[in-house]
């Protein structure tokens, strides 16, 4: 990612929880975790010490991103709405996990939305734990997740 994508991605970040979670997360819950008009500044205090990478379409549209860290921990990964089930986290996810095998990194860690949990399973993480997220005085459920690198 470069910090000129950055207010393409929060807009994507935005975009995808209120579209791909309206079916597991109400207006409220959506809000709490997505407020409409995102701080930049807040943005980029975020993603410091994350490695960032993006999916750009060849329009230079902006389809994807995953967000991890050193130690194996996938932060964030949102896919544009017009792009979902088109393998976009699927190529995100993989280019990640690659990295952090080759880094030694021998287990991955997320924390996984409603509707991201079916992807990570497909993607052989198995779930550790049940938790709720408290943002904004707002409940989210989600699910902790592992995965062993071979
Ligand atoms: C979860 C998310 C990242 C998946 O992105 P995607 O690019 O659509 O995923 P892919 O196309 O690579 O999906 C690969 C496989 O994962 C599974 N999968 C993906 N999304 C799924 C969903 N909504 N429901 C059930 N299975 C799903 C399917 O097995 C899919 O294969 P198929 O399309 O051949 O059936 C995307 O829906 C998203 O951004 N969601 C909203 C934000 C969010 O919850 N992010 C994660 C925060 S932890």
């Amino acid at each position: 990612m470069r910090e000129a994508e950055l207010s393409a991605v929060a807009r994507l970040f935005t975009d995808a929880v209120h579209a791909l979670a309206a079916g597991h997360y109400d207006v409220a819950q959506r809000h709490a975790w997505a407020p409409r008009a995102p701080d930049l500044a807040q943005w980029r205090e975020r993603l410091r010490g994350r490695t960032v990478l993006v999916a750009v379409a060849e329009s230079r549209d902006l389809r994807g991103f995953i967000a991890y860290q050193d130690d194996g921990h996938i932060d964030m990964l949102f896919v544009a709405p017009a792009a979902a089930r088109s393998g976009v986290a699927t190529r995100l996810c993989a280019c990640a996990e690659a990295a952090l095998a080759d880094a030694g990194v021998s287990v991955l860690r997320t924390e996984a939305s409603l509707v991201a949990r079916p992807f990570f399973a497909q993607r052989g993480f198995a779930v550790v734990a049940e938790e709720h997220a408290v943002r904004g005085g707002v409940t989210l459920r989600r699910f902790a997740m592992r995965k062993a690198l071979a």
